[in-house]
């Protein structure tokens, strides 16, 4: 029992024992103390009442009964006529325990299932508040994302615009170059004029390619195939480099549905990377293997294992941003484009690596069932 209510209890007590005693020991005669005293005992049932509820009241209300029902007897003579007025008072005492104790419980009990609508309101508030923050946020997605895809559209319409005079500026510096011998200082500015005209029309294809990709043709693809392709098209960078290339393909046939065109495209600048970032003597391992996922399903994993470089935590933040190159002469959106693509073959592209280390370019793209090959939801 708590302290409180132990202190409540021995108070009660005393109260009734102080006027208890006050009764006993005041002579008869003084009978208008008496009276005051006999009312005196509703202040304790009132208390226990309101302290305890109906079991307090009705406890109080008896004991006060039962030590004052002894008065009335043996020092008032008990007759039941002359003293009714004094019985009358015990079974007030009961009545008023009674009803005060009833009361206060069904206000307390009240006050409890308030308390329990006021919880489950202000929960609820929280969770408005929490879901209007949501809408909130997504509301200011949305609008950048509008932005970002105007913005894209009209970028894209410029670089299409900046397409045609570039070819025009090139053709002319083919041109011009024919007057000039090489070692001709002239000769040299107009090699790196074509050079930069290459290079900016080669962001603005890259740029292209990603604001307005061409609609992918899905259809039945060997990743071996795609891989040894890719092989074939850097074989010579990567000799000229000194970079050991090894292309070790899964024991049996991968086959995903896919548009070829545009995974050979995404492996090839996954390939570039992995080359430029290695140094003479390193390595480029590309692994395929198929592993199954937990729904049943396989998916075939391409793994890009280079010695290079490494990069470190800060780009690895970045690399995917497009446009963030570390290179001078690179259009930083080579990573951008091949997870997109990835992506929208319904696989994943990750990356690890570590700095001095090598880097690891890991896609996973899931193999539908046979039957499901030909569905064009694929
Ligand atoms: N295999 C790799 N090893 C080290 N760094 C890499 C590798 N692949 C990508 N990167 C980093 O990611 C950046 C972005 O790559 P990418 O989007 O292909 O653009 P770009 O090749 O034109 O720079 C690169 O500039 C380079 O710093
Ligand atoms: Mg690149």
């Amino acid at each position: 029992m708590k302290t409180s209510t132990n202190i409540r209890i021995l108070l009660l007590t005393l109260f009734i024992i102080a006027i208890t005693l006050l009764h006993y020991l005041t002579p008869l005669n003084l009978h208008y103390l008496h009276d005051i005293f006999q009312r005196l005992y509703y202040l304790p049932i009132i208390l226990a009442a309101i302290w305890f509820g109906l079991f307090g009241g009705l406890a109080c209300s008896l004991t006060v009964s039962i030590v004052y029902a002894p008065h009335i007897l043996f020092q008032w003579g008990g007759h039941l006529t002359i003293e009714l007025e004094k019985y009358l008072e015990i079974v007030l005492y009961n009545v008023v325990g009674c009803v005060t104790g009833l009361l206060v419980q069904r206000e307390r009990e009240r006050s409890v299932e308030l308390q329990k609508t006021a919880d489950g309101l202000e929960l609820s508030f929280k969770k408005l508040q929490a879901q209007s923050e949501q809408i909130i946020a997504i509301e200011a997605n949305l609008r950048r994302a509008e932005k970002l895809s105007t913005l894209g559209e009209m970028a894209a319409v410029l670089a299409h615009e900046i397409r045609n005079p570039l070819g025009s500026i090139r053709g002319t510096a083919e041109i011009l170059k024919d007057d000039y011998n090489p070692g001709d200082p002239k000769y040299e500015f107009i090699e790196i004029q074509i050079k930069e005209t290459e290079r900016l029309n080669r962001v603005v294809e890259d740029f292209l390619r990603m604001a307005r990709p061409l609609p992918s043709e899905m259809a039945r693809c060997r990743v071996q195939d795609e891989l040894e392709t890719v092989v074939m098209l850097v074989a010579d960078d990567a000799r000229k480099r000194q970079v050991s290339l090894q292309l070790e393909s899964a024991a049996s046939d991968v086959i995903v549905r896919a548009d070829g065109e545009k995974l050979r495209q995404a492996f090839l600048n996954i390939a570039i990377n992995a080359l430029q970032a290695t140094a003479s003597g390193g390595s480029l391992t590309i692994l395929t293997s198929v592993c199954g996922v937990e729904d049943g399903s396989n998916v075939c994993e391409i793994r890009f294992c280079d010695s290079g470089c490494g990069i470190n935590a800060a780009s690895q933040a970045k690399i995917f941003e497009p446009f963030y190159t570390t290179k001078p002469d690179g259009t930083g959106l080579g990573l951008a484009i091949s997870r997109k693509i990835v992506e929208g073959h319904g696989g994943t592209l990750e990356i690890e690596s570590a700095v001095g280390v090598g880097t690891t370019v890991i896609i996973r793209l899931p193999i539908p069932l046979d039957g499901a090959m030909n569905s064009p939801a694929i």
